[in-house]
């Protein structure tokens, strides 16, 4: 596995590979790797001549600057856990200056809507953040695939949208959700937990899959004001829960039959932010 911690050397890389007409999967990460993680280059590995991982904490998509600061950073582990996995030729640690050579402006795109839903109304910016990394990732990397985890389902969206809008010529693929034994959706926030607030969490996915019994079954505003009941005795604060159609992440109130519907669920534990869905069957 080679690693690269410049922006010229990588280029070398890629060009030398696409001179031999190598396929290139790529799963860009921020680091603090999991099993989760690795499971995109499970996922990869499927489908392509050469695996690419890039780690690199994105000042520009963190509207908060001491979330960005608690980030937490284990590149060498990070490595050494992508070497030890198998899966990966080359990880592409790139400095700021090699993302953004001419200062950290974000770019502004219209994604039709999806961007203002949910995380975007939340995090104000986040999303033009994570499109101008991601634009400039895979100017670099030049993949023919990508892989985004459903964890983060609008982003999957909205990768979608950025290739759509750009015309790349990059399949985008989503994957599952990797969990922990108790359920708990893997996060490299989850580090910031404390045993006993790991074990807490595990309430976030059990109430995911009881949503989903009562999916069509009672109403949408009724399923809402349970999920709130069930959060309200807890020590951990909801910051939203909500049901949306899986195209226009638009919040509904009722379920049609003709749509995709999917859980969204954000919890505050302590400081950490956990995020988690489940699409409904
Ligand atoms: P990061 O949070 O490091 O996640 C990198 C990728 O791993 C994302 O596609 C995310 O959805 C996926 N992932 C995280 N936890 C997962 C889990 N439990 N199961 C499956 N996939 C999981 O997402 C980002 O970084 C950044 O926004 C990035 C796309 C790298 C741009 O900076």
């Amino acid at each position: 596995m080679k690693v690269f911690y410049d922006k010229n050397s990588f280029a070398e890389y890629i060009t030398t590979q696409k001179a031999q007409h190598k396929t290139i999967g790529f799963a860009p990460t921020m680091g603090a790797l999991h099993a989760g993680h690795i499971s995109l280059y499970q996922e990869a590995k499927r489908a392509n001549d050469i695996i690419v991982s890039s780690i690199f904490v994105n000042p520009t998509q963190f509207n908060n600057p001491e979330d960005l600061e608690k980030y937490p950073r284990t590149v060498e582990d990070d490595i050494r856990k992508l070497e030890d996995s198998k899966l990966v030729d080359a990880v592409y640690v790139p400095r700021v200056e090699d993302i953004y050579p001419n200062g950290m402006d974000r770019k502004h795109y219209n994604f039709g809507g999806i961007e203002n839903e949910m995380e975007g109304a939340a995090r104000p910016g986040h999303f033009d953040g994570v499109g101008t990394v991601v634009e400039e990732l895979f100017v670099q990397v030049q993949p023919d695939n990508a892989y985004f985890g459903e964890k983060d389902f609008q982003q999957l969206k909205i990768i979608e949208k950025l290739v759509e809008v750009l015309d790349l010529k990059i399949k985008i693929h989503g994957v599952k959700i990797h969990r922990e034994e108790s359920g708990l959706a893997m996060s490299s926030r989850n580090m910031r937990l404390s045993e006993t607030e790991k074990n807490a969490s595990a309430l976030i996915f059990q109430t995911l899959k009881r949503v989903n019994e009562w999916f069509r079954v009672i109403s949408v505003p009724e399923i809402k004001t349970r999920v709130e009941e069930i959060f309200s005795t807890e020590k951990m604060d909801l910051e939203y829960f909500m049901i949306a159609e899986e195209g226009t992440l638009k919040e509904v109130d009722f379920f049609s039959t003709d749509h995709d519907f999917r859980a969204f669920i954000v919890v505050n534990v302590g400081s950490v932010r956990l995020i988690d869905n489940l699409h409904l069957d």
